[in-house]
C-alpha cells in the first residue's frame, strides 16, 4: 500500500462511504476529461467529479483565470465589502439565467443555495404580511443536500430517514416521474392550504440523486403555473441541472418556466472550486428593504460567501461554456443516444433514462446484491470512474465529452455488466 493510502486509510472519513470496507484510489492529476492517478493510472471522469466538472480538468482558460485573480486577491469578505470577480460573474448568470431573475445571493455549495431559497421564500412571506405560510412542498424522492433545512425538503428515505427527529417536515407530491396524479396532488393542495405553503421546491425535468428521475414533458410548465396561480413560490433547484446539463442552459428553460427562486452550484466554476448562487427576483428582495434599524435584512452569510478565486473561474466558465463547450456538448447527443440505445438492448439492463447528459442505466437487482456498485468497482479495470445510485449506474461525464471516451464508456459499461451478472463479454 503506497504511504498516502496508507495515510488515508488512518486518518481520513470521506462522505457517503462505508469506512469499513474503504480501498482507496489517490488521484494525483487531472488531465481533460481523464483522472490519474498516483501509479499514472488514467481514468475517463466518468461522472465528472460528483456532477461538476464542465470543461474537463486544468483548462488552460480556467487555469488562466484563476491565475489571473490569484495575482489580485483570494479572499476578501462579502458581508460589508463587494468586489469585481463577484459583481461581474453575478451581471453574467443572470444574463443567461431564467428570465425575470435579478438578484444573486452567493454561498459555497448546493446545500446552501437551496437553505438560502427557503430561508428567503420563508422570511419574505413573513415580512409581507403571510406569517402562516411556513411550510413547504416538495417532490418524492427529492434531494436537495445534506444540511438539515435541505434534508428538510429531501425525500430519500436511505438518505434521511435517520434525521427525521431533527427536521423541519415538508409536505410531499408524489414525484411525476412515477405517479400520473402528481399535478393533482400539488393542485389539492395549493387549492387547500396555499396559506400555509411558502414555496414548492422541485429539481426541474430530472431528479438526479434519485437515480435520474425524469418528469414528463409539461409538468414543470403546470406544476409553475399552479404555484403561480396560488401565490407560492417556486424554488427550482438546478445544483445538478444546470449550465448545459439537460441539453438547455439551464432546465427550467425547456419549458419557458420563471421561478422564483434559481439555486445554482456544481456547476458554477467549471468543477474548479465551492461556489453556489442563489438567484431572485426583484419583488423578493424588495421585502427586504427598508432601515438597518427595522431588522428586516437576511441574516444569513458564510466565511467564503463569493470568494473571488472561485468568482473568477466561474466566469471564464460560463464564457467557455457559450462559446464552444455547450454547442459541442450539443452536437455529440444524437452520438450520446445511439450509445445508450446499443446498451438499452443488453438482457441484464432494465431501463435506460436520459436528460441531455444526465443518464441513468438501471440494472436489474440480484437479492442479496449491489449490481450498480458492483458494476462500478469493475469499470475501474477499464480506466473509467462511475458511482451508482443504488442499481442505477450513473453516466454523466464532462460536457467536453469526445466521441472516442464515449465510446470507452460504453463498451467498458457494457463488459462489466457482463462481468457483474456472469455473462460472456458480449464484445
Ligand atoms: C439537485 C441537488 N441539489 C443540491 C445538491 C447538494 O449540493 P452540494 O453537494 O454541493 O451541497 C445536490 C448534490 O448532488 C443536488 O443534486
Amino acid at each position: 500500500m503506497s504511504v498516502l493510502k496508507e495515510l488515508d486509510t488512518r486518518v481520513m472519513w470521506h462522505p457517503f462511504t462505508q469506512m469499513g470496507e474503504w480501498d482507496p484510489l489517490v488521484i494525483a492529476r487531472g488531465e481533460g476529461n481523464y483522472l490519474i492517478d498516483e501509479d499514472g493510472r488514467r481514468y475517463l471522469d466518468g461522472v465528472s467529479s460528483l456532477w461538476c466538472n464542465v470543461h474537463g480538468h486544468r483548462h488552460p482558460r480556467l487555469d488562466a483565470a484563476l491565475r489571473e485573480q490569484l495575482d489580485k486577491l483570494a479572499h476578501s469578505t462579502f458581508l460589508g465589502l463587494t468586489h469585481e470577480p463577484g459583481i461581474r460573474l453575478g451581471t453574467a448568470l443572470l444574463e443567461v439565467a431564467p428570465r425575470g431573475l435579478s438578484r444573486v445571493f452567493y454561498s459555497d455549495s448546493g446545500s446552501t443555495a437551496v437553505e438560502i431559497a427557503l430561508k428567503q421564500s420563508f422570511q419574505y412571506w413573513q415580512l409581507t404580511g403571510h406569517p402562516s405560510k411556513q411550510r413547504f412542498l416538495r417532490l418524492g424522492d427529492a434531494y436537495h443536500g445534506d444540511t438539515l433545512g435541505a434534508v428538510g425538503v429531501g425525500g430519500i428515505d436511505l438518505f434521511h430517514r435517520i434525521f427525521g427527529p431533527l427536521l423541519v417536515r415538508s409536505i410531499a407530491i408524489p414525484s411525476p416521474a412515477s405517479d400520473g396524479t402528481a399535478l393533482e396532488r400539488l393542485e389539492h393542495e395549493l387549492r387547500t392550504r396555499a396559506d400555509e405553503i411558502a414555496a414548492l421546491v422541485i429539481e426541474p425535468r430530472i431528479q438526479g440523486a434519485a437515480g435520474m428521475l425524469v418528469h414528463p414533458p409539461g409538468f414543470l410548465r403546470e406544476a409553475s403555473r399552479l404555484c403561480r396561480a396560488h401565490g407560492v413560490h417556486l424554488i427550482a433547484d438546478e445544483v445538478a441541472t444546470g449550465f448545459g446539463r439537460t441539453g438547455t442552459l439551464f432546465a427550467c428553460q425547456a419549458e419557458d418556466v420563471q421561478p422564483d427562486f434559481l439555486c445554482l452550484a456544481k456547476g458554477i466554476t467549471g468543477g474548479y472550486l465551492p461556489l453556489a448562487a442563489t438567484l431572485t427576483t426583484e419583488d423578493v428582495f424588495r421585502a427586504f428593504l427598508g432601515r438597518r434599524t427595522d431588522l428586516r435584512h437576511f441574516f444569513h452569510g458564510h466565511t467564503y460567501t463569493a470568494n473571488p478565486l472561485a468568482c473568477a473561474v466561474g466566469l471564464a466558465s460560463l464564457a467557455l461554456l457559450q462559446e464552444s463547450t455547450f454547442p459541442s456538448a450539443l452536437a455529440l447527443l444524437p452520438e450520446v443516444g445511439r450509445s445508450l440505445d446499443r446498451l438499452r438492448s443488453h438482457p441484464n439492463v432494465r431501463s435506460i433514462r436520459q436528460c441531455g447528459f444526465m443518464i441513468g442505466i438501471e440494472l436489474e437487482s440480484l437479492e442479496g446484491r449491489s449490481t450498480g456498485y458492483e458494476v462500478c468497482a469493475l469499470i475501474r479495470s477499464h480506466g473509467v470512474i462511475l458511482r451508482p445510485l443504488g442499481d442505477v449506474v450513473i453516466w454523466m461525464p464532462p460536457l467536453t465529452l469526445q466521441p472516442t471516451d464515449l465510446e470507452l464508456l460504453e463498451t467498458a459499461t457494457r463488459r462489466s455488466i457482463d462481468v457483474c451478472f456472469g455473462l460472456q463479454c458480449s464484445t
